[in-house]
């Protein structure tokens, strides 16, 4: 039987995952219409994000499974329901990774609240999963922040 601390963990990492294919499918657009002279390193860097970002959205939907959730994944359901934005296929380099910089954030703040539910719940493994996820992207972040200069 589901308990209800397991549901909000459930929910929370739907939350997550919604998030993440929003921010997946940006890094697929921003790797395809980046301008400008960084372009050979940006176009590369996004195809890395966005591999990086694939494997961590199937290990997000299938901790959902594995706690007896349904992975949220439709169109629909990622657009009425995502926090990252959804971005123009038009942008200057600079703008992506600003975009990269807030998608990250919104994906950090997703993450303390599911890490804060799987706690209550006692749900080690969820716990042991994705705590390394923030990790990753506050060190995103900085390398953002670096190559903005700022
Ligand atoms: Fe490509």
């Amino acid at each position: 039987m589901e308990t209800l601390l397991e549901n909000q963990v459930v929910e929370k990492l739907n939350r997550l995952l919604i998030n993440y294919q929003v921010h997946y499918q940006n890094l697929r657009l921003f790797h395809w219409n980046v301008k400008g002279p960084f372009f050979f390193i940006l176009h590369e860097k996004f195809e890395e994000l966005y591999n990086e970002a694939a494997l961590k959205i199937d290990e997000v939907a299938e901790r959902i499974l594995a706690l007896n959730g349904i992975p949220k994944g439709s169109l629909k359901n990622i657009l009425s329901n995502a926090n990252v934005e959804s971005h123009e296929e038009i942008m200057d380099a600079s703008a992506m990774v600003k975009a990269i910089i807030n998608a990250n954030k919104v994906l950090i703040e997703n993450l303390e609240e599911l890490l804060e539910e799987a706690g209550k719940a006692g749900d080690e493994g969820t716990l042991d999963i994705f705590t390394s996820y923030i990790q990753e992207l506050q060190k995103q972040n900085w390398m953002m922040k670096s190559f903005l200069n700022n």
